[in-house]
């Protein structure tokens, strides 16, 4: 440790701390130079191992074209259902983030308030992570983030998946929505004549980072025009 730049002999002869496999992420240079400046937005991004891991990797893809510094952390469940629904690498996916760390690093650099964020995004968020936010739990380094975004009244916006819902994961949501927490289930809008997937994908993952603030060109806002008749149009149809 140095102050006002100087070294001690006796702090130069100490020898350095092992480094467990665990903090290789934090220790990242990319992740140093968070450490002392603020930009105009920084955002905490959670996946987990509900269905949908697309929606993680599409909140990840969005704010960084918005120029916005991300900071990510996916459980072993998250990982796992990223592999298996989209066929990517875990690895890939980080390296969308400006910053990247192991679910089970607690001493990662957004694990405290002190590193000063405009909020956290989940998604997918499953109804573990649900449950362990709901009780405090601050089990590894996901729900410990939502924790700190709770205790420091910053933007939560939980991407939760599940169906159906029981009275556990209802009654979990609603103590979390009393807290001010913003609980957005990633249901399909059709207003917006989606074509694709990816259209359906775009159009939530950006009404989430509305949440925010932020003004993702993937969202088809609604026009105010109410149309008379316009079937839907599936690929089968456009393929005729
Ligand atoms: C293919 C797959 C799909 C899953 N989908 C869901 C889901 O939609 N919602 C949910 O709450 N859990 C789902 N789970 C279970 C979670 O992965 C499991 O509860 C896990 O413990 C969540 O831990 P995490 O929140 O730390 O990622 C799914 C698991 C698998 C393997």
């Amino acid at each position: 440790m140095t102050t006002g730049g100087t070294t001690s002999a006796k702090q130069r002869s100490r020898p350095q701390a092992r480094q467990s496999p665990e903090r290789r992420w934090h220790n990242d240079p990319r992740a140093e130079r968070f450490s002392s400046e603020h930009p105009a937005r920084r955002v905490v991004v959670g996946i987990t191992g509900a269905t949908g891991a697309i929606f993680g990797i599409r909140v990840l893809e969005q704010l960084g074209d918005l120029g916005v510094e991300t900071h990510v952390c996916i459980s072993h469940w998250g990982e796992r259902n990223i592999e298996h629904e989209t066929g990517r690498r875990a690895s890939d996916v980080r390296a969308l983030a400006s910053a990247a760390y192991p679910a089970g690093d607690l001493a990662a650099i957004p694990s405290s308030g002190s590193f000063r964020t405009d909020g956290m995004v989940i998604a997918p968020c499953s109804m573990r992570t649900v449950a362990a936010i709901a009780s405090g739990l601050s089990d590894n380094l996901i729900t410990r983030c939502a924790d700190v975004a709770l205790k420091e009244s910053r933007k939560l916006i939980l991407m939760t998946r599940e169906t159906p819902l029981n009275e556990i994961h209802l009654t979990n949501m609603l103590k979390l929505a009393q807290m001010g927490v913003t609980i957005m289930p990633p249901v399909p809008a059709f207003y917006n004549h989606p074509q694709t997937i990816d259209d359906v994908v775009d159009h939530i993952v950006g009404r989430a980072l509305d949440q925010l603030g932020l003004d993702s060109p993937a969202v088809r806002r609604w026009s105010g025009e109410l149309l008379r008749h316009r079937p839907l149009q599936t690929p089968v149809d456009q393929a005729r």
